[in-house]
């Protein structure tokens, strides 16, 4: 059970740490990417500003023309992952420098910086207005290849993926004892509660056995008695009853996880469930309920028979007890592949659908179940849970109140024993 806790508190742990980390990653990276594309326009606005500057125009005695001629020192603009593309007043392409892989291939706009993700190329497109009267002239794009880019955030993923790899590990292997600790002094507490239980109900069952004997000792021997006293006597005999099986149920709950598994051998579950329904055939007839069993034959598991007959004792006398009379109890057993499903069906008084979480919670019982069955002590369902998990198996519940319950048991089926395979 803490094992299970333990993974579960490490799971959850490592989950939100890997978020926060996953988030944190994802927001450094589009800062660092904001960053450099920052960095990159400034410097590719500063470079065309330069070679504004430095361009030769031409000029006729009414307009004045982008014309580079070959002394314009591009090398001393650009490098080699850098390119210049100019472009008269309506777009079109005048001139180019630079290396192939840096120029954009975009069509011209002058709403720049503009980026291409195919060709990972980033521009900046500048104006150039010459003489006094501020006429515009041209466009110049200033354009560098983003493999630069591309290859820091690279490094920066490796290095943040790295580093996530790392903390999640050294996170896991620290929550790992860390959770460890903090479990400890919870799994010790669990742990003396538990020897409480098992000594309390231990010591308990003696006295209770004497009073028990005591009472029907008496009880045996009535002439002379007055009746109040034989009354007294019943009531008691009654709750040592109630007690001894109490403390009987407490002693099972507090030892169930160590259920011995060495001591299991195939069993035969149709024979228990037809002995139940023999044993309990009385009990329904005097409260006129319908009994009723759709059984496969031969269904064999592999388990403990004392206990599997108790887990469907137990929901068997549940479905009696709070069914009322001239209701109807179904019992069917069936095998889907190697899962065994058993369905105790009743028409009995149903659980409130806000109550079906709590019934297999030990000491719990409805509000009106008392009105139904007297003596129980809420833990008939809780037994039965912990003895289909301790053989792998599980109960589930669907109800509905004032209509009726139907308890379903899943369990895992076996093949039939070796002398039995020999004889057919
Ligand atoms: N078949 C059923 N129909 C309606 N309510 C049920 C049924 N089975 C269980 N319950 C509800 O769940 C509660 C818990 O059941 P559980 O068997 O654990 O305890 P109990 O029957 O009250 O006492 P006991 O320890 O004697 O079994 C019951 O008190 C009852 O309110
Ligand atoms: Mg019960």
């Amino acid at each position: 059970m803490f094992q299970k806790i333990r993974y579960q508190l490490l799971l959850s742990y490592l989950l939100v740490l890997a978020t926060i980390l996953g988030v944190f990653t994802f927001v450094v990276r589009i800062a660092f990417y904001r960053s450099l594309t920052n960095q990159l326009t400034k410097t590719l606005t500063f470079i065309g500003q330069s070679a504004i500057v430095n361009a030769h125009y031409d000029k006729n005695f009414k307009d004045v023309k982008i014309q580079i001629d070959r002394k314009f020192p591009e090398k001393d603009f650009l490098a080699a992952d850098q390119a210049l593309q100019w472009f008269n007043p309506q777009g079109d392409l005048v001139a180019q420098q630079g290396k192939g892989n840096a120029f954009l291939t975009l069509p011209f706009s002058a709403n720049e910086p503009v980026q291409s993700q195919e060709e990972k190329v980033q521009g900046v497109t500048l104006p150039i207005i010459v003489n006094n009267d501020r006429k515009l002239i041209g466009y110049v794009r200033v354009s560098q290849s983003l493999e630069d880019i591309d290859q820091s955030l690279n490094k920066l993923d490796w290095g943040l993926g790295g580093g996530i790899c790392i903390a999640l590990l050294l996170s896991g292997v620290s929550g790992i004892l860390l959770t460890r600790q903090a479990m400890k002094p919870i799994e010790e507490g669990f742990q003396r509660f538990k020897q409480f239980t098992t000594d309390a109900s231990h010591e308990l069952r003696s006295p209770l056995m004497a009073i028990k004997i005591n009472a029907t000792v008496a009880l045996k021997y009535i002439e002379g008695m007055r009746e109040t006293d034989v009354k007294k006597f019943q009531s008691i005999a009654s709750a040592t009853n109630q007690m001894i099986r109490l403390t009987e149920d407490l002693l099972f709950l507090a030892r169930y996880d160590k259920i011995p598994t060495q001591n299991w051998d195939t069993v035969n579950l149709t024979v228990i469930l037809d002995n139940l329904l023999q044993l309990y055939k009385l009990q329904a007839e005097a409260k006129q309920i319908n009994l009723q069993s759709e059984l496969i034959q031969n269904l064999y598991l592999l388990g403990d028979s004392v206990q599997l007959t108790r887990l469907f004792t137990n929901l068997i006398e549940n479905a009696i007890n709070y069914t009322s009379n001239e209701g109807l109890v179904e019992i069917k057993a069936s095998q889907i592949g190697s899962q065994i499903y058993v369905k105790v069906r009743d028409t009995g008084v149903g659980i409130a659908l806000e109550n079906i979480d709590k019934v297999f919670d030990r000491f719990w019982r409805a509000e009106q179940s008392r009105s139904y069955h007297l003596g129980g002590s809420g833990l008939g369902l809780a037994i039965a849970q912990a003895i289909a998990e301790s053989h792998g198996g599980l109960i589930t519940v669907t109800s509905q109140l004032n209509v009726g319950s139907c308890f379903t048991v899943r369990l895992s089926a076996s093949t039939a024993p070796l002398e039995l395979k020999i004889k057919t």
